[in-house]
């Protein structure tokens, strides 16, 4: 049976075992989030989906919905901590989206837009990461990882593979490839694989498509991220 909680006072009806995600979700309402797509396990790393419930912080993305909680979402005070942590998030990797081909169809832009952050407010510190353009058809650029850990999951979850790990704690955290080599081209990874299409940045990108689709005709470029969703949801998020 169908029960009912209260997102920024709207009522909210779910299903038992939904999280507060998955409800605000069904009901229209969005919460930023990057790190979570409802195609995988929910992973609660991004911290970009905090809300406030019956005024503890939780993110959305992992905590179970209750009969009638009381979530907080679209208030100032989260959405400046949204912004700080996005903040983080722009100087921890390269990402100066006038120089990146993601740029447009990019959910970390997306979602910076939303929640107003226009530009960057802290220094640069990330580490200069080596790229691999090793395989065929596809080119990691590590520096722009944020370590969402979508294409980990989709890899496993949905191409029964397991191409991509995350290791290391913290500042050493990095998105690994699984081959011996640490190559791409020594793994069964295809440019056909959902985990080719889910990297909210331009971190995963493939070869040989290059601005196909012109800046400014991209799909962010047409509506926001809160109307549009995730472009890592779609077929194909590359536009
Ligand atoms: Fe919930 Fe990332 S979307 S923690």
């Amino acid at each position: 049976m169908s029960k009912q909680l209260y997102i920024d006072g709207q009522a909210v009806s779910f299903e038992e075992g939904q999280t507060l995600m998955d409800a605000a979700l069904a009901a229209g309402i969005y919460i930023p989030h990057l790190c979570h797509n409802p195609e995988f396990t929910p992973y609660g790393n991004c911290r970009l989906c905090t809300v406030k419930v019956n005024g503890r912080y939780a993110a959305a993305c992992i905590t179970p919905a209750q009969p009638d909680a009381r979530v907080e979402s679209n208030t100032s005070e989260l959405q400046q901590q949204r912004q700080l942590l996005l903040q983080m998030l722009f100087v921890e990797g390269n990402h100066q989206c006038p120089a990146c081909e993601k740029s447009g169809a990019c959910q970390l832009q997306a979602v910076a837009y939303y929640c107003g952050m226009l530009a960057p407010a802290l220094s640069h510190f990330y580490p200069r990461l080596a790229m691999d353009a090793s395989h065929p058809e596809m080119v990691i650029d590590f520096n722009r990882c944020i370590l969402c850990a979508l294409c980990v999951r989709a890899s496993e979850q949905a191409d029964g593979k397991q191409v991509f790990s995350v290791s290391g704690r913290g500042g050493d955290a990095r998105l690994r490839v699984n081959s011996a080599s640490g190559k791409l081209a020594d793994t069964d990874f295809s440019a056909a694989d959902r985990a080719a299409h889910v990297c909210p940045t331009g971190a995963i990108l493939h070869k040989h498509k290059g601005y196909e689709v012109p800046i400014g005709k991209r799909f962010y470029d047409q509506q926001p991220v809160s109307q549009v969703g995730d472009v890592t949801s779609r077929g194909s998020d590359e536009n």
